[in-house]
């Protein structure tokens, strides 16, 4: 057995990871992003997951969606361009490989999503984000554990690991399995909880410690892909994208809850703290 530690997600940890922006930059310094989600009354989450990805600094995003969305995407996110993917829900991931993608949020479980889904993922290799319905889609097929890229990251909540990998006694047995999946797949487990746990493909885990209530709210998964994302096409190693965004994720949450309080806080008003939360870090 090698050895493996565990991590809280402090200061120190965050300052070695954050990496300021180049005055002498431009837009290709900070990559792309390419969200695929939504379907037809679920385009709010592919919306919340595409601001999120631009709050945080993307060079340029994409938002794959069905045509549904179109007006909704071009209106709440006009700095991001629209790649129609289907009439109400998606039916093909045709994505340039220069992106990092990101795919999940709101996207549905239309069998035809389900095919085409599984299909990109027989013939793309690089390193994803995959959240919600993605995650339910591969739980549902018997080899699609197998189809996840290595050294992407997933983001389940505990509902969606255990779709995923089976039921689990509690959150130190759901830990406990992730260890030995994460090492399996050679991939990162986010687990999302109040206090989510990263879970590296060597066996180590972070826990982090921002974050609050306010957060237990439908969105607030989104918001988190968005980041995600963000960060790994900005160049942000796997590990360093996925400690660092769920630090930050928590933190936004934490100001947004100041400002509103953590019932009337909106995944939308975590998105809009993004700002302060670099403040502090810069
Ligand atoms: N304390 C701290 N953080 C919390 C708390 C809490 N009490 N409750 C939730 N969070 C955080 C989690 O750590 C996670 O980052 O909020 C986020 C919630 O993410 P999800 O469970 O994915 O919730 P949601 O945004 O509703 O997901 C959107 O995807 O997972 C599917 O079924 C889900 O359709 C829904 C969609
Ligand atoms: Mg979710």
């Amino acid at each position: 057995d090698t050895e493996t530690s565990d991590f809280v997600i402090d200061d120190k940890i965050v300052e070695r990871i954050f990496k300021p922006r180049n005055e002498f930059s431009h837009k290709g310094t900070y990559g792309k992003v390419t969200i695929a989600g939504g379907s037809y009354g679920k385009i709010g989450a592919a919306v919340l997951a595409t601001k999120s990805a631009l709050k945080m600094g993307t060079g340029l995003t994409f938002s794959l969606a069905p045509k549904c969305g179109y007006e909704i995407l071009q209106t709440s996110c006009p700095e991001a361009m629209f790649i129609e993917g289907g009439e109400n829900h998606v039916n093909q991931f045709d994505i340039d490989e220069t992106s990092v993608v990101g795919i999940g949020p709101g996207l549905g479980q239309n069998p035809e999503t389900e095919k085409s889904l599984l299909q990109f993922l027989k013939k793309y290799s690089k390193p994803l984000i995959l959240d919600a319905d993605a995650l339910n889609i591969i739980s549902k097929d018997k080899k699609g554990l197998e189809l996840i890229p290595k050294r992407s990251i997933i983001t389940p909540h505990p509902k969606e690991f255990e779709r995923l990998f089976g039921v689990t006694k509690d959150s130190f047995d759901r830990a406990e399995w992730a260890r030995k999946k994460a090492h399996e797949l050679q991939i990162y487990i986010i687990l999302k909880d109040h206090h989510t746990q990263i879970i590296t493909p060597d066996g180590n885990v972070f826990y982090n410690i921002t974050g609050n209530a306010g957060l237990a709210k439908g969105g607030s998964g989104d918001v988190l892909t968005g980041i995600l994302s963000s960060l790994l096409a900005q160049g942000y190693s796997e590990e360093d994208a996925a400690v660092f965004g769920v630090w930050f994720h928590g933190k936004a949450a934490e100001f947004a809850a100041e400002k509103h309080s953590k019932e009337a806080m909106l995944p939308t008003d975590v998105i809009n703290e993004f700002g302060n939360v670099f403040e502090e870090l810069n």
